[in-house]
């Protein structure tokens, strides 16, 4: 898989020689198109094992005991996350257009985030301030979604079981700035140079597509995506999206 160097080097050989332009759009074209191919084609028997596995579990509750049994439909989710990641991953510089209010958008979001938290008996602490005024936006609505999503996930799994996340969001000028920020471990620094790439994680059950995911849909967008973080104060992530 190409790290962001790659893809700057890339898109540099692009720019200087037409010829190179042509045959790496085409090698891009096919390699999205594989992907895409080989998702689907594993996703189609992983269904059908993941359903008869439930339905065993159902019929036969007493397979709970066998000590393989959990980790095995842990592996199974785990498989079926990680085609959906990918998925994701491969369509997320293929935006669908719509014009939309995001101020919207960004309130339904911390509003699912509070109630997700709450279902979940969490003392995680979460708000979020997001200043109105902030006009239509022209971008695709499900994968910025998507985006924040992400980035409240992480916030999520780097406090643990209590710590403090807030969204913040508002105009500034011809841009909309959000910061998702949290308390939580933070990053060292030879990680954060790598957190974009594609399939780096540093977690037990981590994808490592979130965030590149993440980045790839902000720059579709013309948007920038920034990391800042310490192990004191925690992290922040800031995207900015041109209006
Ligand atoms: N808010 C955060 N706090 C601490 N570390 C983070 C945060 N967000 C992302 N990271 C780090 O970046 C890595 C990559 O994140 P991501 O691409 O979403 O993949 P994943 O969540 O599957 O590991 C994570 O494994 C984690 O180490
Ligand atoms: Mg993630």
């Amino acid at each position: 898989m190409l790290n962001n160097i790659d893809i700057n080097q890339m898109n540099r050989l692009m720019e200087e020689n037409k010829d190179a332009k042509q045959i790496i759009t085409q090698l891009l074209e096919n390699h999205h198109t594989s992907v895409s191919m080989i998702a689907h084609e594993i996703r189609n028997p992983l269904t059908l094992v993941s359903s008869s596995l439930q339905i065993i579990e159902a019929q036969h509750p007493e397979v709970k005991e066998f000590h393989n049994w959990s980790q095995t439909m842990e592996d199974v989710r785990f498989m079926c996350d990680l085609l959906n990641e990918l998925s994701s991953f491969n369509n997320s510089s293929t935006l669908h257009h719509s014009v939309f209010s995001i101020e919207k958008l960004l309130k339904n979001i911390a509003v699912s985030f509070a109630i997700s938290l709450d279902a979940a008996d969490s003392h995680i602490e979460f708000s979020s301030k997001i200043i109105p005024g902030m006009g239509d936006f022209t971008g695709d609505k499900i994968k910025l979604e998507e985006v924040f999503l992400n980035l409240l996930q992480n916030a999520k799994d780097a406090v643990g079981a209590e710590g403090r996340i807030s969204l913040s969001a508002e105009r500034r000028n011809d841009t909309i700035v959000i910061c998702c920020q949290d308390n939580g471990c933070g990053i060292s620094e030879d990680q954060i140079e790598t957190i974009f790439d594609p399939f780096v994680t540093y977690k037990e059950n981590g994808t490592g597509l979130g965030l590149s995911s993440a980045k790839r849909i902000t720059e579709a967008h013309g948007g920038t995506i920034q990391a800042e973080s310490s192990s004191e104060s925690g992290t922040v992530f800031t995207v900015t999206l041109p209006v």
